[in-house]
């Protein structure tokens, strides 16, 4: 039987090679983002089949017209990838901006996790991985605060459904990938500049994909980012604030 993998956010960067991996692996895509010519342009170069549906995930509505398009076909990994970040001071930063960042970063990642897994739960078995970041595994992102606060909330909701699965014996997979720094556009549309050096979307991906199929729940994809994170853990928090602070404002600034 066919099998789906349904990536959001597929028309560039890690969404991309998501797609470019998935469709060596044989899955058939259903391939969501705003730019359709992006997504077909991708699709042209995939040997596998794909479907191409355009929507923008910051309205709900759009969702859920996207959740009722696969809700009854056998999906079985579904990849919450689509995001925006943007950098500056809190008081200054657009609101606008921010309240589609929450709905895009937040409440559509929920929504297709919590229909996902009710889908997937019936079946016992499938897959959802939701992108979020390292910026999610610290305390909190001064000039990136919006962005740092919805990958807390993405990692948070994320590890709590992994335990609850894991506490009923369930096959179903849920994890949250959670890079450092990724050449993609992302830096273009954040409007940052990173202070680390980058890994490419494939790296990412690929790393992503094997850690998913050995249920990893969270998947870090760099060494630096991981040692990071675990030497993190011992250090005070308001003090890993003021480092976090230091390094946000040398990528505005700079
Ligand atoms: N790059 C990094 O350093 C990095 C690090 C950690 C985590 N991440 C996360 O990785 C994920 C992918 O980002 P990326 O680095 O690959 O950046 P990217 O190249 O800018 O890709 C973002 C994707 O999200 C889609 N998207 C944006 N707004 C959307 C909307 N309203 N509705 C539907 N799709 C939308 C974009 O497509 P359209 O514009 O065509 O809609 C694009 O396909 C994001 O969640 C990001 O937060 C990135």
């Amino acid at each position: 039987m066919k099998k789906y993998a349904v990536i959001t956010g597929a028309s560039s960067g890690i969404g991309a090679a998501f797609a470019k991996k998935l469709a060596k692996q044989g899955y058939a895509l259903i391939l969501i983002a705003r730019r359709k010519a992006r997504l077909d342009n991708l699709a042209k170069q995939l040997p596998t089949e794909c479907e191409v549906v355009p929507a923008d995930l910051a309205d709900i509505d759009e969702c859920k017209r996207i959740y009722k398009y696969i809700a009854d076909k056998p999906v079985e990994i579904f990849i919450n990838n689509a995001g925006i970040g943007d950098c500056g001071p809190f008081l200054v930063n657009s609101l606008d901006k921010e309240m589609q960042m929450i709905q895009l970063n937040i409440c559509a990642v929920h929504f297709f996790t919590k229909r996902m897994l009710q889908k997937m739960q019936k079946a016992d078995c499938g897959y959802v991985l939701n992108v979020a970041s390292c910026a999610g595994l610290l305390p909190s992102g001064p000039y990136m605060a919006t962005y740092y606060a919805t990958k807390s909330y993405v990692a948070s909701l994320t590890r709590a459904a992994a335990m609850e699965l894991k506490e009923c014996n369930s096959n179903v997979y849920i994890g949250c990938l959670c890079p450092g720094p990724v050449n993609t556009e992302f830096n273009h549309t954040a409007n940052v500049t990173f202070s680390l050096k980058g890994i490419s979307a494939n790296t990412c991906a690929a790393y992503a994909l094997k850690q998913m199929k050995k249920h990893k729940t969270v998947i870090i994809p760099n060494i630096r980012i991981k040692s990071m994170v675990f030497f993190g853990r011992f250090l005070p928090q308001s003090f890993l604030i003021r480092l976090v602070s230091k390094q946000q404002k040398k990528k505005i600034y700079s």
